[in-house]
């Protein structure tokens, strides 16, 4: 693994640009406000930054509605903006990962206006149209993500449309070649603007069942969940021959060396793991959601990375994902008291890990009265749960007004606690969760072992997680206490008879053991055995 590749080694970084950094007043974040804040991403111990799309957009989904795969939104700057960012991550040693949303574009691109403006368009064919059911209905029963019907009548030309999410979101038709080379040509257009390689949104997405059958009802389903989860998307999505579409995009990141490829994905880990592709040809790093739907106890997730560990294909290179802009953020989730612990845990992992801007100081879910929703989503489905606003609230840089966020007015409400739960509180304390994270990830810098080296399950001790890291001869000990007692009696694995606490997620121990160790509630150690 000496020639392991930069995704291999490094830590991605998620930023909702929307909720960054704003440098002109107007409540949402910029690219020059990016641009301001990445002596921090450098400072904290990051390798690369993803940004949640930039793209000229109608906001309907807050960018995920794309009007313009090769501009950015003048609410987020312009092209020559992103020159400069992408600049000035290089300068400091971070690489940059686009979103790419191929899946759907907004209703307001060009290609869509075309499409739809009559059945014999050159581009009628480059999204999906069909004729009514006999009663006039859809074609099929599949429902939209975000609830609803997933396709929408064209009064004019008389045939539904299909959208997987808002009916402001058509889907493109990856069928036709045209289609994949004009995606391919936007590929190439920021590969050659610099970029180091892409998140490919709802990747599972982009092929549907050519018979266009209804997806299965879900006998799992329960009233007050949202509507999707009425059916098992087994026709509408995860079709054998998106994995050639996948290879395609590859091919293309492929003409320009060494950048990366990773596929938003939520499947169960048998059908996520196809993603690979064929000899490895497909996506880098398949998303690997787990983590943000693990019930949170040692015995769940040590079943939960074995049957990862275990899925994977050879050579396939693992991954975790501990928030995003879509679900529940990880202190709200598992309780701000385990934030710590998760932290240790994702850091410690065999495998490339993704953080979610703000989980470094603990950030939590922020309720938003209903007036003030903005996420589409939750529009459509009230009262479910299923807004994502929560999540997505400005970082909290600082204690001045608004954070330090923006002089206007934010888009969405800050936290209550952002005056004490900020960046500049956090660094000033030596035992706060930034500063646990810079040190973990500092760690794994000075430790490849913990990049690269084996994952073997040592099993649980009660409610104590424990694994090792395995690399060039050294091993490495994991134990985290997901319990709230403590814990006297943590024996070292056979064999082993001491070793050296390097960190505690309380960052006040770094003692010899020898034998055995003990834990307190909630505390996680990262000991070198052998070492003393
Ligand atoms: C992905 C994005 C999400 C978006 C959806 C539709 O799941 O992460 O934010 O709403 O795709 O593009």
């Amino acid at each position: 693994m000496s020639e392991a590749q930069w995704w291999q080694k490094g830590i991605f970084y998620q930023v909702y640009p929307r909720s960054f950094q704003d440098t002109d007043g107007d409540g949402v974040g910029d690219l020059d406000g990016i641009r301001q804040r990445l002596p921090y991403l450098a400072d904290l111990g990051v390798d690369a930054v993803w940004i949640s799309p930039i793209y000229p957009s109608p906001m309907a989904d807050f960018g995920y509605d794309v009007a313009d795969y090769c501009g950015v939104h003048p609410i987020f700057g312009d092209l020559s903006a992103f020159d400069r960012l992408v600049a000035e991550a290089h300068g400091l040693g971070l690489k940059v990962v686009l979103d790419f949303v191929p899946n759907h574009s907004s209703a307001q691109h060009p290609w869509f206006l075309e499409s739809r403006s009559s059945r014999s368009n050159p581009k009628r064919d480059w999204y999906i149209w069909h004729d009514p059911a006999p009663d006039g209905g859809p074609p099929n029963n599949w429902i939209s993500n975000f609830g609803g019907p997933a396709w929408s009548l064209d009064p004019a030309s008389g045939q539904y449309y299909y959208h997987a999410f808002l009916r402001e979101q058509p889907d493109l038709n990856w069928r036709n070649p045209q289609v994949r080379a004009a995606m391919h040509e936007v590929l190439r257009f920021w590969l050659k603007r610099g970029v180091d390689g892409f998140r490919v949104d709802v990747i599972w997405h982009l092929m549907k069942d050519p018979q266009f059958r209804d997806d299965p009802l879900n006998p799992a389903y329960r009233p007050g969940e949202p509507e999707v989860a009425r059916l098992l998307q087994t026709r509408s999505t995860d079709q054998p021959d998106v994995h050639e579409i996948i290879a395609g995009l590859r091919a293309v990141l492929e003409e320009y060396g060494d950048r990366v490829l990773i596929g938003e994905i939520y499947l169960p880990v048998e059908r996520l793991v196809t993603y690979y592709g064929e000899n490895l040809g497909g996506a880098h790093l398949p998303f690997n959601f787990q983590l943000l739907h693990a019930s949170w106890g040692a015995p769940a997730l040590a079943r939960l990375i074995e049957e990862y560990e275990g899925a994977l294909p050879a050579g396939g290179w693992p991954n975790w994902v501990l928030g995003n802009h879509d679900r529940p953020r990880i202190a709200s989730r598992i309780g701000s008291e385990r934030a710590r612990l998760a932290a240790m845990l994702l850091l410690s992992l065999r495998g490339t890990p993704t953080m979610y801007y703000g989980d470094e100081i603990g950030m939590e879910n922020v309720p938003i009265p209903t007036d003030q929703a903005q996420d589409p989503w939750e529009k459509n489905e009230p009262g479910l749960g299923v807004g994502r606003d929560p999540e997505r609230t400005p970082m909290q840089w600082d204690g001045t007004a608004n954070a330090g966020f923006t002089t206007g007015r934010p888009w969405l409400p800050l936290a209550r606690d952002h005056a004490t739960r900020n960046v500049a509180a956090q660094s000033a304390d030596p035992h706060s969760l930034l500063t646990l994270y810079r040190r973990l990830i500092a760690l794994r810098r000075t430790r490849p072992t913990l990049q690269l080296g084996s994952y073997l399950a040592v099993g649980t001790a009660g409610d104590v997680l424990i694994f090792i890291r395995e690399w060039q001869g050294e091993r490495i000990l994991v134990a985290l206490n997901l319990g709230s007692d403590p814990r006297g009696d943590i024996a070292l694995p056979a064999g082993e008879t001491r070793g050296r606490i390097l960190i505690s997620t309380e960052l006040d121990r770094q003692e010899p053991v020898q034998g055995g160790f003990w834990l307190r509630p909630h505390e996680g150690v990262i000991v070198a055995l052998g070492e003393g």
